[in-house]
């Protein structure tokens, strides 16, 4: 070979040096998002992550609520095996993980792109502990939401409920007609969300602020408090007998198709009305909180694992970014069902039921959810609580107070 040409090819290999291809920000995804509707929604991110120039690898762990997922990886992360990024909700979840250093802080991404101003206040709080940015929020969820089907109602000839004894008139009314008159789930986590729909929407969120902020056991002693507990024992007497293995999502899907007339959901349940190629607050109903509208604070984050590979920060840095862009956020909020974290995104495209939300959000009536006031150990004995009491009718309304103020009392 002549020595011309060796030198081409020097100079074509010194041109494939100084530009190198860039290796791709790899990341493994732990996350619980698993129904049509959570599916199409995190598809978005991982979209938005590969085009940035990331490589998604999904480690999804089914079982909505997320117990299941959350065993799962933070076994991972004690065993010294963590996942680059892991789903919790907007809670205290996480917290034990931070005070025994096991989490990357976000600082760096959050002053960047500015979190602290666009983020809601709430929101990032929560995400927020002792001046350091814990973890990436990127929706807002409220659990206080019934829906209902207008298909159903109109058949058993009553209108969409205003007040709680108006939804008990449209239950007979459901039962009569031979149609499920409450499609409820049989997991003890939805349980606890149609107790806490019940103590905010007829006890109001100064009853709810009142137990699980002020710790107030005379609270739950007291005739409003009372008035709960009976709504929710009566409530049992409208459920079905496939309640019990059936999930968040067959339970809406049952308001979806008009086998049922009601469901309490989080919002959540509105991303299953779109995939199903429904319109929200037409073919299905929404209520915010039925009597006392609020929005009650939730939603989903993520973490970032510290690791043992000092290279992967940068694709825990890349994978926050992208998470909060503004795109991304209005890409996968509209299919998850929830409200962008971000205050600065177009709100104008959301469905009625998610500008019923926001419009609560921004008027001020809302209250942080129930997982950010108290620890998950407590979150746990609320399940129990609510579960055991929705599958054994034999606990009386009086049963549930006694059980809500030990657990209330012992904190
Ligand atoms: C999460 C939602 C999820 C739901 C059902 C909740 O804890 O906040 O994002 O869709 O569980 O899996």
């Amino acid at each position: 070979m002549r020595l011309s040409h060796h030198l081409a090819l020097l100079g074509t290999a010194l041109a494939c040096l100084a530009t190198p291809v860039q290796a791709a920000e790899k990341a493994e995804v732990l996350h619980w998002w698993t129904s049509g509707s959570e599916s199409a929604a995190v598809n978005e991110f991982k979209k938005a992550f590969n085009a940035a120039g990331g490589e998604w690898t999904d480690a999804a762990v089914a079982g909505g609520g997320g117990e299941t997922a959350r065993a799962v990886g933070i076994n991972r992360i004690i065993g010294g095996n963590p996942t680059t990024a892991m789903q919790f909700n907007t809670s205290q979840q996480f917290y034990e993980l931070i005070d025994k250093g096991l989490l990357q802080t976000l600082d760096d991404v959050a002053a960047k792109d500015n979190w602290a101003k666009v983020i809601n206040p709430v929101i990032y709080s929560a995400v927020s502990k002792n001046g350091h940015v814990y973890a990436a929020p990127v929706n807002i969820h409220s659990n206080v939401w019934l829906w209902f089907s207008p298909a159903a109602l109109k058949k058993a000839g009553v209108e969409a409920p205003k007040t709680w004894d108006d939804l008990f008139k449209d239950l007979d009314a459901l039962k009569k007609a031979g149609i499920i008159p409450l499609a409820q789930s049989g997991d003890a986590w939805t349980q606890n969300l149609t107790f806490m729909n019940v103590l905010i929407g007829a006890g109001g969120p100064e009853l709810y602020l009142k137990i699980f902020k002020d710790r107030d056991v005379n609270a739950i002693k007291s005739p409003e408090f009372k008035k709960v507990a009976d709504i929710l024992a009566k409530m049992r007497d409208y459920l079905d007998e496939g309640m019990q293995g059936r999930q968040w999502n067959q339970a809406i899907s049952l308001v979806i198709t008009g086998q049922a007339g009601f469901n309490f959901m989080g919002d959540w349940a509105k991303g299953e009305v779109v995939v199903a190629g429904k319109v929200p607050g037409t073919d299905v109903g929404c209520i915010p909180g039925l009597g006392k509208s609020s929005y009650w604070i939730g939603g989903d984050v993520f973490v970032f694992p510290k690791q043992k590979d000092a290279g992967a920060l940068k694709a825990q840095e890349l994978l926050a970014h992208v998470l909060l862009s503004p795109e991304t956020q209005v890409a996968f909020n509209n299919k998850k069902g929830s409200a962008p974290v971000r205050a600065d995104v177009d709100t104008s495209t959301m469905d009625a039921c998610g500008k019923q939300g926001v419009a609560l959000l921004g008027s001020g009536a809302f209250v942080p959810g129930s997982d950010m006031l108290v620890n998950p150990d407590v979150a746990g004995q609320l399940n129990d609580l609510a579960g055991t009491f929705f599958s054994d009718k034999s606990k009386t309304a009086a049963d549930f107070v006694d059980g809500l103020a030990k657990i209330v009392s012992s904190q």
